[in-house]
């Protein structure tokens, strides 16, 4: 096998970089690996030839792992970049996470750092367009929408708001809830398991560290990225927070029960579900013309002409960047296949078809159709494969998805 991924390795300490240039050694077939000892020396490296990855220690002499990954997001958008720390303070870790796409701890195992590393470079295969790869990879926040961000920094600067308060704000915009989950799955702040909800961030990361992913303005949010047509971000916006509370009722008919892990998991799924249409519009600025050509198309009928444009469509964008700031398989799985109800609907979870379902039933809803025609629309916009068409549970899911009352 030939090493045709090459991946650079960054530390002031040489103790470090001889232990993973050992540890790594199974890994030599595959991995072309480089070994630097300081940020200007890995900057060198990467100016003279692309790496598929960079971990990086956070602390180090002359410049951090944070401002290395900020400039190697500049220079080189399309590598995946890792932090591996040991101790750093909150705000260093906050601050790391931005720019960094997956923040690991030290002492770390070498079987999970193999492991970390080969899922970034499995998810970035997803991607096959360099121009689209080098586009996403340069994003750390996702294009949100004024009034719902002044709302949220307003309320966790309030002295006595509360958790559940701050949760059900940041529960109702997109981007928020993306960079949220992003530190949260993060080492840095080790979860034990998977986070998934928002809720379940809130209290796991406490108000303080709440407070610092909402107002580091800049790491996470970028108020004033220029896209194409910004009615169009509140448009699905609005679309994926009624697509929320539409996905966890059809899940709730799917799997027959109502467990709350699972409900706010499928929240989350609905939440971020289009979560690749707000990259793409945040990835290629007002002016490209082939974006703005699919933001005239219905969802459904725009996901067929990014595949022909951009050689996947926003769910599979959506899936990718999800999966690399560390979010959960589950969620990852159910945003990546949403425009593929073939895959949707062979997966053993039940998560992806009920984003699928609830996502649609909202377009149908929106464009004034009757539930009666549900699974003809179905059919027709190619949401569900034929054979689906008969599922009791199906057709209940698509019902319960289109009772639910959206409060504007
Ligand atoms: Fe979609
Ligand atoms: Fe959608």
């Amino acid at each position: 096998m030939s090493a045709d991924l090459a991946i650079l390795f960054v530390d002031d300490e040489p103790n470090i970089l001889s232990g993973l240039r050992r540890l790594l050694r199974s890994k030599a077939g595959e991995w072309r690996m480089s070994f630097a000892y300081s940020g200007a020396e890995a900057l060198r490296l990467i100016d003279a030839q692309p790496f598929d990855a960079v971990v990086t220690d956070m602390r180090m002499p002359q410049m951090d792992g944070a401002e290395l990954l900020t400039k190697v997001g500049e220079r080189r958008p399309e590598t995946i970049r890792i932090i591996l720390s040991g101790q750093c303070d909150q705000e260093g870790a906050v601050r790391s996470v931005g720019p960094s796409h997956i923040f690991l701890s030290k002492p770390c195992e070498p079987g999970v750092l193999i492991e970390t590393l080969d899922r970034a470079l499995h998810l970035r295969r997803m991607i096959y367009d360099p121009a689209v790869r080098t586009a996403l990879g340069g994003l750390h926040a996702l294009p949100g929408i004024p009034s719902s961000y002044h709302a949220i920094s307003h309320a966790v600067e309030e002295p006595n708001c509360s958790a559940h308060h701050i949760a059900d704000l940041i529960g109702q915009d997109p981007a928020v809830a993306a960079a949220l989950l992003h530190v949260a799955n993060s080492a840095y702040f080790a979860p034990r398991r998977l986070v998934s909800s928002i809720s379940q961030a809130v209290q796991y990361l406490g108000m303080d560290v709440v407070r610092a992913v909402v107002l580091s303005s800049g790491v996470f949010h970028d108020l004033s990225l220029q896209v194409q047509d910004p009615s169009r971000i509140k448009g699905v916006w609005e679309h994926s927070l009624r697509t929320a509370a539409r996905t966890r009722a059809a899940l709730q008919v799917l799997t027959g029960r109502c467990d709350p892990r699972e409900e706010s998991e499928a929240y989350t799924a609905g939440l971020l579900h289009d979560v690749g249409a707000l990259a793409l519009a945040a990835a290629f600025p007002a002016g490209d013309e082939r974006l703005a050509a699919i933001e005239k198309l219905d969802e459904y009928d725009r996901a067929p002409v990014e595949r022909a444009t951009f050689g996947v469509d926003h769910g599979v964008i959506g899936g990718f960047l999800m999966g690399i700031w560390g979010l959960p398989d589950s969620i990852v799985e159910a945003i990546a296949y949403h425009h593929d109800p073939v895959a949707c609907f062979r997966l053993p979870s039940l998560l992806p078809r009920a984003v699928c379902l609830a996502g649609a039933v909202d377009n149908f809803v929106e464009a004034g159709a009757p539930s009666s025609e549900a699974v003809a629309l179905c059919i027709a916009k190619g949401v569900i494969p034929f054979a689906a068409a008969d599922d009791p549970a199906v057709v209940a899911a698509l019902q319960a998805a289109w009772k639910v009352q959206i409060q504007q």
